[in-house]
């Protein structure tokens, strides 16, 4: 996502400024280069050598802004920087930078700096909804600065209200989805993707379903959404928040499934089948509670086999379109996954291992094995969902243009 990126990191004063150590390690877990600039008050909370440290980097403060070796360090910074963050920004923070001023080190390499630029405030909610501050956040958004909004939540003088800190995943997630870097190469493409574990229901309380968190799903949704691609979300129920501005599809069973891909691929360019999908599903569902009783020790379930969606999807394709499958496997992976590609008739397969522990189901990590229908293939290193994600679309986005 940041691959290379240089993104400078500036911390001001607030409680919140020990999660910016957390931030610092997202982004490059993400592939930033990332420096620090720590104003004055931030460097009451936390030290530049924790920084530095996290970092290998110089960190800038007012006691290191200027120096003797001729070297204008804010210019220098502003220069080297392709994504500046400031986070946390206090009401100071803010109000310095709206206003243009440039009296301390981090105010002053903010206003040098001409890279895209994000503010990600943290404050007592009575501060945050001051006039002023609200002021100074909407001239912020007028000068181009995208401001996210904070959290509502405990705070730290102990009562709840808006103007917490965004937790840093958080903080990652929605900057990646502002395709500040993405290249648009999916632009006016539509492409499905769907996510999570489908449920068979037993009854009106009970289902069957596997360990898929859709993890995976998502972040090939926003990754595809950040290529410029109008995207339409398919998702088993899942913990996590789609990305912003994508059509989400609920649906639970596989039969659900398969009818919101077959009703809507006819329009797609492409389709990411990332969905864990059930096999089986329960001959019937009980329309009541199953109960136990005095005479069932034993309850036997009887399954039928689903539809194999991607099989389906198969007989429709057209020769302009593009199928990408994902296989699990606990064993034979690369035997199994080159069947499943040609079975399914796929032109792109990411086939995992999951009975590996660290990665796939549920991790925020995973390891593929790409294999094209060309015969090319390889293999990425461990790395986060959303590296993989992106590496996906940029395959996807490679077949779709020789089509
Ligand atoms: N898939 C599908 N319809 C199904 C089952 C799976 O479209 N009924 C899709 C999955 O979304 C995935 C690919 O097919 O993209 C492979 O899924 P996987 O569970 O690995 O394999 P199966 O085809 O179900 O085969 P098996 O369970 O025997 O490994």
């Amino acid at each position: 996502m940041f691959e290379g990126k240089h993104v400078t990191l500036t911390i001001s004063g607030s409680v919140a400024a020990y999660k910016a150590a957390t931030l610092a390690r997202e982004l490059q877990r993400a592939g930033a280069i990332v420096r620090i600039v720590l104003t004055q008050a931030a460097a009451k909370f936390v030290t530049p050598a924790t920084f530095a440290a996290l970092t290998k980097q110089p960190v800038l403060t007012d006691a290191t802004w200027w120096r003797d070796d001729g070297q204008i360090a804010h210019v220098e910074l502003a220069d080297w920087t392709d994504l500046a963050i400031a986070a946390p920004a206090s009401a100071n923070l803010m109000a310095q930078f709206a206003n243009g001023l440039a009296d301390d080190v981090a105010s002053a390499t903010w206003l040098a700096t001409s890279a895209p630029k994000i503010v990600v405030p943290a404050m007592n909610s009575h501060m945050w909804q001051a006039d002023a501050t609200q002021r100074n956040r909407q001239q912020l958004i007028d000068d181009g600065v995208t401001v996210l909004m904070p959290a509502t939540g405990a705070l730290a003088e102990g009562y709840s209200g808006t103007g917490r800190f965004l937790e840093p995943t958080e903080i990652v997630r929605q900057i990646s989805q502002l395709a500040l870097f993405t290249p648009q190469t999916l632009q006016g493409k539509s492409v499905i993707v769907t996510a999570g574990g489908t449920r068979e229901r037993l009854d009106p309380v009970r289902f069957l379903t596997n360990d898929s968190s859709g993890k995976m799903g998502y972040a090939v949704a926003a990754a595809a959404q950040q290529a410029g691609a109008n995207v339409t979300l398919i998702t088993a129920p899942t913990r996590l928040t789609p990305p912003a501005d994508v059509t989400v599809v609920p649906i639970q069973s596989t039969t659900d499934l398969a009818n919101a891909v077959l009703t809507r691929f006819p329009m797609a360019d492409a389709l990411v089948m990332a969905a864990a999908v059930a096999d089986f599903q329960p001959l019937t569902t009980a329309n009541q509670k199953i109960k136990k009783t005095k005479d069932n020790d034993e309850l036997i379930l009887k399954l039928k086999k689903t539809p194999d969606i991607l099989a389906e999807v198969a007989k429709i394709k057209r020769a302009d379109q593009v199928t990408v499958g994902f296989a699990a496997e606990t064993q034979n992976l690369l035997v199994n996954a080159q069947h499943k590609l040609d079975s399914k008739s796929l032109d792109l397969l990411a086939a995992n291992d999951v009975s590996r522990a660290d990665i796939g189901f549920n991790s925020d990590d995973n390891q593929v094995t790409f294999i094209q229908a060309d015969g090319v293939s390889d293999q990425t290193p461990k790395t986060s969902k959303t590296r993989i994600a992106a590496a996906l679309i940029a395959k996807l986005a490679t077949i779709l243009a020789t089509k």
